[in-house]
């Protein structure tokens, strides 16, 4: 998706509305040191970090430079030049099911300062963000949430769960079969150079993730701030298949416990094949003096119980709704995915923002392509008079577009209707996805 992220101004609603309040909204020069320092003092500030230190700023700098990046601004404050609150957006690629990709629109970094909140600047940064991904073209608008209850008012839904997943080592006895290749130690910086290419086949066949940008794999692999306790404490294990091709690769550490085993703990596991997800696994449930290993961010469905003696070794918890998913052009995002079973399915959206609201006829052939029209003349509406038919919002949308929720859930919490019988049915073998969807980074 190439865009250009600095090509439309500031949504002048967004404008309009903050500067009734006395507020200015502005589309950061990320090129402006001076003025990035303060946003991303800011938007430190809202997460509650410390205060960034200069190599924190450095890294941000580059980072932001691939973002459009917003502030609002209240000239009446002591230290005016320090957004009151901050919003960062990108246009990027989401997994979806069948192996392919979806442009869709990524939102981070939005924070209130809490001398300024609940008076509207969430709102209308959020719904500016709406538009900005409808000019970028993009068909979703994507997010991570530190909180549930934020984002369902402005369309989004949980669509990808992930889970904190600890084996305990004692108990870790392995029965999957021998993987050929091997797992090896390598340097960071060393494996800098092939970490996108991995990175972008494990994202390609995980329905749910979201494309790698450079500085993530720099901060994964600690070289943004290589003298860091974090940074030197992280190890990189690297699986390379029997003719020696690196397929994947894990960053993981010990936690050090005062006289006691640690764990070795891991939010970073990129694997290009089966083969590779279980070597990994394998290698880090398999440490010594350890007491288990930890994975933070894992799928939900991960397939360990089954290479393990004793599934009772897993512990899952911190099961959370991960990824939110907000539709922006349903026929763009409907089409972009494959689905489980053929089919034809009126698809009726209700978008109280209005952006997605339409009716559209979802086609499937038998290799799972869709053709997606919306049914807008009165004749196209009698053409699909009798079809089978679902009637949903468009967190619902949301929700069922990966495969991560089932639309007959839906349809027992009363959140999806159906306008002919078995439509239900239907949707459930079209939109069900052979790969559970998961997300395993923050953005
Ligand atoms: C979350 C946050 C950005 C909200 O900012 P805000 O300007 O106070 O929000 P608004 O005044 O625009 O509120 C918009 C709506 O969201 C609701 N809302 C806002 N924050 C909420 C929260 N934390 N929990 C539940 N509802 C919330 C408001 O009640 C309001 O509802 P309504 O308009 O439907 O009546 C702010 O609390 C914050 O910075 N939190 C800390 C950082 C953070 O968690 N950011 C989210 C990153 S994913």
């Amino acid at each position: 998706m190439s865009f250009d992220l600095q090509g439309f101004p500031a949504d002048s609603e967004a404008l309009a509305t903050l500067a009734a309040r006395g507020l200015a909204y502005r589309l950061v020069d990320t090129s402006d040191a001076a003025a990035t320092s303060k946003w991303v003092e800011a938007d430190f500030r809202g997460f509650h970090h410390s205060r960034p230190r200069q190599i924190d700023l450095d890294f941000d700098f580059g980072l932001l430079a691939e973002r459009r990046v917003h502030g609002v601004y209240d000239p009446t404050i002591a230290e005016p030049a320090v957004p009151v609150a901050t919003v960062s957006s990108w246009p990027t690629g989401l997994s979806v099911p069948g192996g392919r990709s979806v442009d869709a629109w990524a939102v981070s970094s939005v924070t209130v300062s809490p001398t300024h909140r609940r008076r509207g600047i969430a709102r209308a940064l959020m719904l500016a963000e709406l538009q900005n991904a409808r000019s970028a073209g993009a068909a979703l608008a994507m997010l991570t949430a530190t909180e549930a209850t934020i984002y369902g008012r402005f369309g989004y839904a949980p669509a990808a769960r992930a889970a904190t997943v600890y084996v305990d080592r004692r108990r870790a006895h392995w029965i999957g079969a021998d993987v050929p290749g091997r797992v090896q130690f390598v340097d960071a910086a060393a494996i800098r150079e092939i970490a996108p290419a991995i990175a972008r086949r494990a994202v390609a066949r995980t329905p749910g993730e979201i494309d790698r940008w450079p500085a993530l794999l720099d901060r994964v692999l600690g070289l943004h701030d290589p003298e860091s306790d974090r940074s030197r404490s992280r190890r990189v294990a690297r699986y390379d298949d029997e003719r020696g091709q690196p397929q994947g690769f894990a960053v993981f550490h010990v936690t050090r416990e005062p006289n006691a085993p640690g764990v070795a703990e891991f939010d970073f596991l990129a694997a290009a094949t089966d083969d590779a997800e279980r070597a990994l696994w394998r290698f880090l449930v398999e440490q010594d003096y350890v007491s288990g290993t930890r994975g933070l961010l894992r799928s939900v469905d991960e397939p360990l119980p089954w290479l393990l003696d004793d599934p009772r070794a897993i512990t899952v918890t911190d099961v959370v709704d991960h990824l939110w998913l907000r539709v922006i052009d349903p026929i763009a995002a409907l089409s972009a995915r494959r689905y489980s079973s053929p089919g034809r399915l009126v698809v009726e959206v209700d978008d109280p923002v209005g952006i997605a609201a339409g009716r559209f006829e979802l086609v499937v052939d038998d290799g799972g392509r869709a053709e997606v029209a919306a049914i807008e003349s009165r004749d196209a509406a009698a053409s699909v008079k009798g079809a089978r038919g679902i009637r949903l919002g468009v967190r619902e949308l949301g929700a069922i577009y990966l495969g991560g929720v089932r639309p007959s859930v839906l349809a027992r919490a009363g959140r999806i209707e159906e306008s002919a019988p078995r439509s239900i049915d239907l949707a459930e073998r079209m939109f069900a996805s052979t790969r559970t969807p998961h997300l395993s980074i923050w953005f």
